[in-house]
């Protein structure tokens, strides 16, 4: 099977073989960040435009050190500092970078289908998705399948749990999509006020008590609250929170031994997940960020038509 895509919006609508094609690719890729000089030359004359209007470390960070390892030019554009602090809007501003020949744009906005409207508007370039408000985070899916998948080979009938604020999540619905495609069977715990009310449509089971969602699991994933919606009053408190859905490791023992504790960053230690489980042994968050240079390694090549070695 062969590339067959010029934009990546969301995995939504990829069949196993897609996924199967890109977890072969990111293994290429990160046997190079194994080399000593972990340099290729495959995206040499390409350039990549990160445009970030939301905050990200990750997300933008392994955008740029993937494009660059493959020798591509990666420029990082942000609102501040460039003339949509004078006014000018996204479309304006996307026409302008690619008329000076960007061949892909890595978007992150807050609102939701921006990707989708870049696609429409661009001509040449291929838009990838950094993450769209509460709808989809496709690379961070990507990554994460990679993660599992590259500690427990195939993930055919695994469970997996994702713990948390499912509601404002754009993780969860994009990675229930990777997980459920390629044959794991995918719960959801957390308060039911930080479910969404289309649960149903997501193609995964809720499970309300966090220690029958996290029972026997392969892989516990937590996501982060999302503080900043604290106001709305959707949790009692973060204390309360810890008590009630926090990931221990008492808790964790509910899972299958040696289960993989994920989560996407950051992390707010004390409140989805305790320090000691963070940086314990089941812990898989710096594989995660990791995978996540290799994967966007991966999709930056195939989307580019990157050149063999
Ligand atoms: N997981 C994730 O998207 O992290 P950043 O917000 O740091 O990019």
């Amino acid at each position: 099977m062969s590339w067959r895509r010029k934009h990546l919006i969301d995995v939504d609508d990829w069949e196993r073989e897609d996924f199967e094609l890109l977890l072969e690719q990111t293994s290429n890729m990160d046997s190079i960040l194994d080399r000593s000089i972990k340099k290729a030359p495959a995206l040499r004359g390409k350039i990549v435009v990160n445009i970030f209007y939301e905050p990200s470390t990750r997300t933008r960070t392994s955008f740029e050190i993937a494009g660059k390892l493959l020798s591509a030019d990666v420029i990082n554009w942000t609102a501040s500092g460039s003339s949509a602090a004078k006014g000018e809007s996204l479309r304006d501003t996307i026409w302008t970078l690619e008329a000076m020949g960007a061949d892909a744009v890595v978007i992150r906005h807050g609102e939701v289908g921006v990707p989708y409207y870049l696609a429409e508007k661009l001509k040449k370039a291929s838009v990838i998705n950094g993450g769209d408000g509460t709808h989809a985070h496709p690379t961070q899916a990507l990554l994460d399948l990679y993660t599992a998948w590259r500690e427990l080979g195939s993930l055919d009938g695994k469970k997996v749990a994702i713990v948390g604020d499912i509601l404002h999540s754009r993780v969860a619905r994009s990675d229930i999509y990777a997980f459920k495609a390629v044959g794991a069977e995918v719960y959801l715990s957390g308060p039911s006020t930080l479910m969404p009310t289309d649960i149903n449509s997501l193609n995964a089971m809720y499970e309300p008590n966090i220690a029958e969602a996290i029972e026997g699991a392969d892989i516990v994933y937590m996501l982060r609250i999302q503080r900043e919606r604290q106001d709305a009053g959707l949790f009692p408190s973060l204390d309360e929170y810890h008590r009630r859905y926090g990931l221990t490791d008492k808790l964790l023992g509910k899972a299958k031994k040696g289960a993989l504790v994920m989560h996407p960053g950051p992390i707010n230690r004390g409140v989805e997940i305790a320090s000691s489980v963070a940086d314990g042994p089941q812990s898989f968050v710096l594989k995660q960020v990791r995978a996540g240079v290799a994967v966007r390694m991966a999709l930056l090549y195939l989307m580019l038509g990157g050149v063999k070695e």
